[in-house]
């Protein structure tokens, strides 16, 4: 696993922008360009940042998205796409819309309406193995350490499927409901850890003080199924892009070991 620690927000934003716009460079310049290059993607405020960095490069013609098929992680079961609080809603705001060559037709986000969540689900992880898989899934993470929307004790084996949210993650995304987690829907669509760890390359990306628990649950916990993200240890290709605010919870030892080891060229 690499960690990649930044000073601040801004610098992990740009250095995880940087990190996607080079991988999909290198793909569309290798051997397989005249496939897709598929992109596993987060909601949240983590990835903000990273979707404002994107869409400048793009605009800027610097990274094109028309070779690029794009895969998101979660939807709340329930909310149609209009609902500003719907991820469909989120993906178009802050990414899609922005963007001048990405293609509709590639944009695949798990229908919240769906009146057959098992069937929605499975089309989805066939979907994706019909493109060979995922080349680069990034992803934030949620204070209990949920990878997508599986809250602890989620099967790390598990896959596209229908989640029950916690008590405690509706009050977290609560902020973006009224302040109301009776408003925060109760259930969701998403991919499974499984899904998620079945992609060539995970990004996660870690910050601020809230997720410090999660970061150190992550990088230096046991593997278990309390803390799903910890499922990143048995990822031949993780990295998680943090800022110094999430690190709080690190041992010193830990800490310095990454700042030393990523400051070596990459083999
Ligand atoms: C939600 C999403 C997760 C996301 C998490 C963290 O629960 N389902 O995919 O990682 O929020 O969000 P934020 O980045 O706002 O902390």
């Amino acid at each position: 696993m690499r960690v990649v620690i930044q000073d601040n927000y801004e610098k992990m934003c740009l250095w995880a922008a940087n990190y996607i716009a080079k991988r999909i460079k290198e793909h569309n310049a290798g051997p397989e360009k005249d496939r897709p290059f598929v992109l596993g993607l987060p909601t949240g405020s983590s990835p903000i940042g990273v979707y404002r960095e994107l869409a400048r490069m793009n605009k800027a013609g610097e990274l094109s998205f028309a070779n690029v098929v794009t895969f998101n992680m979660d939807e709340y079961l329930g909310l149609p796409h209009e609902h500003d609080q719907s991820y469909w809603y989120f993906m178009h705001d802050n990414f899609f819309n922005h963007l001048v060559d990405m293609k509709p037709e590639n944009i695949n986000i798990l229908n919240g309406m769906t009146t057959d969540p098992v069937k929605e689900c499975a089309d989805y992880e066939a979907k994706i193995a019909s493109y060979g898989g995922i080349d680069l899934f990034m992803g934030g993470i949620g204070v209990d350490g949920h990878i997508a929307f599986n809250e602890p004790f989620t099967s790390l084996a598990s896959r596209t499927g229908l989640r029950n949210l916690t008590t405690d993650t509706r009050i977290v995304n609560s902020r973006f409901f009224g302040n109301d987690p009776e408003k925060v829907p109760s259930l969701a669509l998403s991919v499974g850890v499984g899904t998620v760890t079945d992609s060539k390359e995970v990004l996660i990306l870690i910050n601020g003080h809230n997720k410090a628990r999660a970061l150190a649950a992550t990088v230096e916990g046991s593997m278990s199924h309390k803390w799903t993200c910890s499922a990143l240890q048995m990822h031949n290709g993780a990295i998680i892009a943090c800022d110094e605010a999430a690190c709080g919870e690190l041992t010193v030892d830990t800490y310095k070991y990454f700042l030393d080891i990523e400051k070596k060229e990459r083999l």
